[in-house]
């Protein structure tokens, strides 16, 4: 069973009290206050805890009939396998009580980082991703992303769209409906790799941490695959940030993590921008306010960027 906050997402108060005095007892000191950061869809708790001695922790938690805890439980096993080098905070334990779980995660300190050519923050990114997915997944990060299937191997939307084309989609998709769906038919094939994918890059899932700089959080979805999924994932996030299409289709085309595979990553945009069309005109999911709308920006900056590459 899930439990929706009214809006936005559960708070600490909202977390029944025999979790939060496990918590507080693992943690070794009483939560003096709660803060959840802006950003995401989820309704899960997802809060930063200051303890009574200064230390603050990242806590997500939600009941375990909700699948957000299966979720959370996966990015747990994700934290505790990921190669060293790989730019993500550490898992700190796991605890239960009364129905709920709960996932103690060390606590990052920053905004989100800004993508805009404003900031360096967006070749960081790129420098990250560059290191993250140069060599193959060690195995011990391979077989804890084993039992879940890869979220990102089944995106596709245009096979949907082509056979009941909607009356508001836009000429640059309506135009070329049947070439996508035949890039996007490729996408499931390609879809195999022995890389590290984070499987949800946007700056919501980024902190610009004062000390470690850009880090990736939210490992909820993380898989493994081939190397350009996160880096082509990003592309559409650096168009929402105002980079032009044209400059971020280049940086595709050079990317090691995109260049190494061309027909995969212009097979992986096409699954990619296809669920963004066909998901934005789907009812609003409960508890999430606001994805539809996302969605059919992405969806726009997505198909930007796929565009150069059909040209
Ligand atoms: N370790 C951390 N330290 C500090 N803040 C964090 C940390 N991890 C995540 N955050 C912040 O909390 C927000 C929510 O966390 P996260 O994205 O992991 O939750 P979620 O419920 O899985 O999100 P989504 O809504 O994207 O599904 C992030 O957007 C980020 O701002
Ligand atoms: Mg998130």
């Amino acid at each position: 069973m899930s439990v929706l906050p009214t809006s936005g997402r559960l708070q600490w108060t909202d977390v029944p009290l025999p979790l939060r005095s496990r918590l507080e007892d693992a943690l070794g000191a009483p939560v003096t206050d709660a803060v959840t950061p802006g950003g995401g869809f989820g309704h899960q708790l997802a809060a930063a805890l200051r303890l009574a001695d200064g230390r603050r922790v990242f806590v997500k938690a939600a009941p375990d009939g909700d699948p957000l805890t299966a979720a959370n439980i996966h990015e747990a096993a994700v934290l505790a396998a990921l190669p060293s080098g790989a730019s993500a905070p550490e898992l700190l334990g796991i605890h239960r009580a009364a129905d709920w779980t709960a996932v103690v995660i060390a606590h990052l300190d920053g905004p989100h980082p800004d993508l805009s050519s404003a900031s360096n923050d967006a070749e960081q990114t790129w420098a990250l991703l560059d290191k993250l997915t140069s060599s193959p997944a060690p195995a011990s990060y391979a077989a804890a992303v084993s039992t879940v299937p890869s979220t990102a191997a089944a995106l596709h939307g245009w096979d949907e769209l082509l056979s009941a084309p909607p009356d508001d989609l836009v000429p640059a998709a309506c135009d070329r409906l049947p070439q996508l769906a035949e890039l996007e038919a490729a996408w499931p094939a390609l879809a195999h790799g022995d890389r590290v994918v984070h499987g949800d890059l946007r700056a919501d899932n980024m902190v610009r941490d004062h000390h470690r700089g850009v880090t990736f959080v939210d490992w909820a979805h993380a898989t493994t695959g081939p190397a350009c999924i996160d880096a082509a994932s990003l592309a559409p996030q650096l168009v929402l940030a105002g980079h032009s299409p044209a400059d971020i289709a280049r940086l595709l085309q050079d990317h090691p993590a995109t260049a190494s595979g061309p027909e995969t990553t212009t097979a992986f945009l096409a699954a990619l921008t296809g669920h963004w069309h066909r998901n934005a005109r789907k009812p609003a999911p409960p508890g999430a306010p606001g994805l539809r709308a996302y969605q059919h920006r992405a969806a726009a900056a997505g198909l930007a960027v796929l565009g150069y590459r059909l040209n």
